[in-house]
């Protein structure tokens, strides 16, 4: 797959690592060109310095900025979305009450809204970076859930899940992504309450059977 990735920070250099190692051509833009370029070299991506770039070129558009930021990003690319798989990573977080971040609501179905014509999958966000970068624990693929309304995003991030080691398992409508988004929260506020070292994800045990994308 053509990859790119905006935002190279924590998440974007992890995904990178991950995609780039399972084949694929990762192209990284940030805020500051100089980040993307640094990161690029880490990862063995390609970076440029205006998003737009990377984004009519690719197949995939992997959303990792901070939700704060999606505004601005949607907005400088308008149209260049239309089409588009757009895999959001982001979390909302109130730090300082972390359980108030769980509302019902979920980031993607809101970048849905502001991006209509993007195909939206929610997936990695349950996921810290750590474990983007390498999803294997002990042995064991930790589970990469995907939400989508699309059916072409959902199997293409199926797919792209699969490719770099998680196990990929169909989450349902992306309204699945208010669930998806609540259990990041629930790993990082067990992180902080019980001082774990944030290298825990999720895997469902019992017969939950692999399902190959359809
Ligand atoms: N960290 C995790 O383990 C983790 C796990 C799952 C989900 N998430 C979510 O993933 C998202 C990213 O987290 P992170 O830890 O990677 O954050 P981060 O390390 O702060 O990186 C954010 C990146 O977004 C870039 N950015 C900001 N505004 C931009 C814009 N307008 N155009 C292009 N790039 C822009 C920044 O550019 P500059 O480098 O130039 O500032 C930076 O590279 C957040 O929504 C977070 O909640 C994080």
């Amino acid at each position: 797959m053509n990859i790119a990735i905006i935002g190279a920070g924590n998440v974007g250099g992890a995904l990178a690592k991950s995609s780039v190692r399972a084949g694929h051509t990762v192209t990284l833009s940030a805020k500051d060109p100089s980040h993307a370029e640094a990161k690029a070299k880490e990862t063995g991506a390609r970076a440029v310095s205006k998003t737009a770039d990377a984004v009519n070129a690719a197949d995939v558009v992997t959303l990792a900025v901070p939700f704060t930021a999606v505004d601005s990003v949607i907005a400088e690319l308008g149209d260049a979305l239309a089409g588009k798989v757009l895999i959001d990573v982001t979390n909302r977080m109130k730090r300082e009450a972390i359980a108030e971040s769980v509302d019902g609501t979920s980031a993607a179905e809101q970048i849905q809204k502001k991006a209509p014509k993007a195909k939206v999958a929610k997936a990695f966000n349950y996921a810290f970076a750590s474990k983007q970068a390498d999803p294997d624990v002990d042995g064991q693929s930790i589970d990469g859930y995907v939400a989508s309304d699309d059916a072409d995003a959902k199997k293409t991030t199926l797919e792209l899940a699969r490719s770099i080691g998680f196990r990929p398992i169909d989450a349902g409508p992306l309204a699945m992504a208010r669930a998806l988004e609540a259990m990041a929260i629930l790993n990082i506020a067990l992180q902080i309450q019980n001082g774990w070292p944030w290298q825990s994800g999720f895997k469902l045990i019992g017969p939950t059977p692999d399902k190959k994308p359809s």
